[in-house]
């Protein structure tokens, strides 16, 4: 049953593994030190990549203290915290071991059967993917129970929610436990399905796909983009896009597209413009300054 276990004790968490050192996942590494106050591991598939996840972690804390958003002790002790490694044995000892890799099945089971080899029997795994089948990805598990969805959103500092998502396998404890860390981050859960697209991309992949629709059948970027304020979002839908990456969003739409062919737009338009670079023109400190039609030739 989807929703929060009842009378479930939640597992205490003293240390975080986070697999994947990109974008997101330094984004969240950095919360789960700032929030849970525990020490957390990064890892990559390369020395090059942990050093730069840790690095832009870094990065962020000290704009967080020149914003005063934290206060200099704070932002000594969440560095101190944050460490990297490109061996799983530095896992061995955490207790929530969070995946942010590329969003691939194959790619994303094969790190977690890596993973439940070196942590402890009842630690838990949780996965970051924004559409894949967390039962599925479970499946390659000794103990799928313990592999929960725990989706988060771009820019992760600002967005309040998280998608606890709840496979058949998972368990009650895996579930409360990820209730309990989405509060500590001071994120808002929702207990989803595991069905393609959770909640929120599900919705929102119809929004894009038809923005992008409307720009292929003819319309300009600027005039669909105006269309769609009144929806009330805080960005454009292209502006969206390129916020979550025009290959992510690509890939995000064709998995919807793959479930429910005749309801979603596929990713190829976007596709193309991905490799076209972009569908902004921007200035030279990066502030969006319009649309460029050439995108969609
Ligand atoms: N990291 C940290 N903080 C950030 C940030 C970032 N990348 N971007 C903005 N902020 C902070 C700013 O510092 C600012 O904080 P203060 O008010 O404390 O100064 C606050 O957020 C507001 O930012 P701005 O004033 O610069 O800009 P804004 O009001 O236009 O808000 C936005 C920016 C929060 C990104 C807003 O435009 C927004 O909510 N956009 C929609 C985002 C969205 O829908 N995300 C979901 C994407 S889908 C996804 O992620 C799912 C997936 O699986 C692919």
């Amino acid at each position: 049953p989807v929703g929060a276990p009842e009378g479930v004790e939640a597992k205490k968490i003293t240390k975080v593994g986070v697999l994947g050192a990109g974008l997101m996942a330094s984004q969240f590494a950095l919360l789960f030190a700032r929030r849970l106050g525990v020490p957390v591991v990064i890892t990559d598939v390369s020395q090059e990549r942990v050093d730069a996840g840790v690095a832009r972690i870094g990065d962020s804390v000290d704009e967080m203290l020149a914003k005063g958003r934290v206060s200099p002790d704070d932002a000594n002790r969440i560095k101190a915290l944050v460490s990297g490694s490109v061996s799983y044995d530095a896992f061995a000892d955490a207790d929530w071991v969070i995946e942010a890799v590329f969003e691939e099945m194959s790619v994303k089971q094969d790190v977690l059967r890596k993973i439940e080899q070196v942590i402890a029997p009842d630690a838990i795994l949780a996965t970051n993917t924004s559409s894949l089948s967390v039962a599925e990805m479970g499946s390659v598990l000794t103990e799928p129970a313990r592999l929960v969805g725990f989706h988060f959103f771009n820019p992760v500092a600002v967005m309040p929610l998280v998608e606890v998502v709840r496979a058949e396998h998972t368990s009650d404890e895996a579930v409360a436990t990820a209730l309990a860390v989405a509060k500590t981050l001071k994120k808002t859960a929702i207990v989803t399905a595991d069905q393609p697209g959770f909640v929120v991309n599900r919705v929102l992949a119809r929004v894009l796909g038809e923005a992008m629709r409307g720009v292929e059948e003819g319309t300009p970027f600027e005039v669909v983009a105006q269309g769609a304020a009144p929806l009330g979002l805080p960005m454009s839908p292209f502006e969206l896009l390129e916020l979550v990456g025009l290959p992510v969003g690509a890939h995000v739409l064709d998995s919807h597209h793959a479930a429910w062919p005749e309801r979603f737009y596929p990713g190829d338009g976007l596709k193309r413009i991905a490799e076209h670079g972009t569908i902004l023109t921007r200035d030279k400190k990066g502030n969006a300054t319009g649309y460029d039609p050439a995108a969609v030739k």
